[in-house]
């Protein structure tokens, strides 16, 4: 098996790759460290993940950085990991800029610090014309809560008379949710071995092919990386079609 991926036609690859990053605190723990150790290393295995995909010529990545429901955590972890996201900002400016990377960010911005809040913004301007990879970063997302944003909006546009509810079609949704204008996730990455998709893009996942490595997030490598994709390359993805469409 070749160390790189030539050996897969690039109609095979995937173009959006989305992943639940997991198992930061897990891994901290079996070294004897403190949750949030898990978290700093968690942040190499974000650069490196970034960096691979810039790499291999990737449409899109989309890391899930934050659930609506971690708000549950304790204070300290949740400031820690804001302060994690607000260093992320501002320390991987040049290289973003260096490797041609457009920054996105989804979810509900309330209860993101605004010095937080300010730093994504300067990256995300900053990186706009950008044309490789696209970084699209879940903060504050909840797939059900994305579902009732869009939900509202198309709402607004019926009681203002600008859509006829009988108009509302998967395209309305799809161009409703955070996700607009970007490609549904081909591959779901989920590390540290559980199955299941804890309210990460509800909408968009809809066909989209589960790879779930044992690997917790911060030792999760370039090598799991090209794994998911020679898997995912190797599935016969139907569609709800039949393996061999012979014409009749
Ligand atoms: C994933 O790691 C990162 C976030 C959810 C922010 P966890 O913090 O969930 O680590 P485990 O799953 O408890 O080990
Ligand atoms: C999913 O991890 C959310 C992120 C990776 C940001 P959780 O640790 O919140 O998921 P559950 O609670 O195990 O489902
Ligand atoms: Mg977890």
């Amino acid at each position: 098996m070749p160390s790189d991926l030539t050996d897969i036609p690039r109609t095979l690859w995937p173009r959006h790759i989305a992943i639940i990053m997991e198992g930061n605190g897990r891994w901290a723990q079996r070294q004897g460290l403190p949750r949030i150790e898990g978290h700093r290393r968690g942040v190499a295995s974000v650069r490196r993940t970034t960096e691979e995909c810039a790499r291999l010529g990737i449409e899109q990545l989309t890391l899930y950085c934050l659930s609506s429901e971690n708000w549950k955590r304790p204070q300290h972890e949740l400031d820690f990991l804001m302060h994690l996201l607000e260093q992320y900002m501002i320390e991987e400016r040049a290289t973003i800029m260096d490797q041609n990377i457009r920054v996105a960010v989804i979810g509900r911005r309330d209860g993101i610090p605004d010095s937080v809040e300010r730093e994504m913004e300067k990256t995300i301007a900053m990186s706009s014309t950008n044309t490789g990879l696209r970084l699209c970063l879940a903060v504050n997302y909840g797939g059900r809560g994305e579902l009732v944003d869009a939900v509202r909006r198309i709402a607004e546009r019926v009681h203002s008379g600008n859509l006829a509810a009988a108009e509302i079609t998967e395209k309305t949704i799809s161009d409703s949710v955070y996700t607009a204008g970007m490609p549904d996730p081909d591959l779901l990455v989920r590390t540290a071995g559980e199955m299941r998709v804890s309210n990460f893009l509800l909408w968009q996942i809809s066909y989209a092919e589960i790879w779930v490595t044992k690997h917790c997030w911060p030792e999760f490598s370039e090598q799991d990386l090209q794994l998911a994709i020679r898997d995912y390359a190797s599935r016969d993805r139907r569609f709800g079609g039949l393996k061999e469409m012979t014409p009749q």
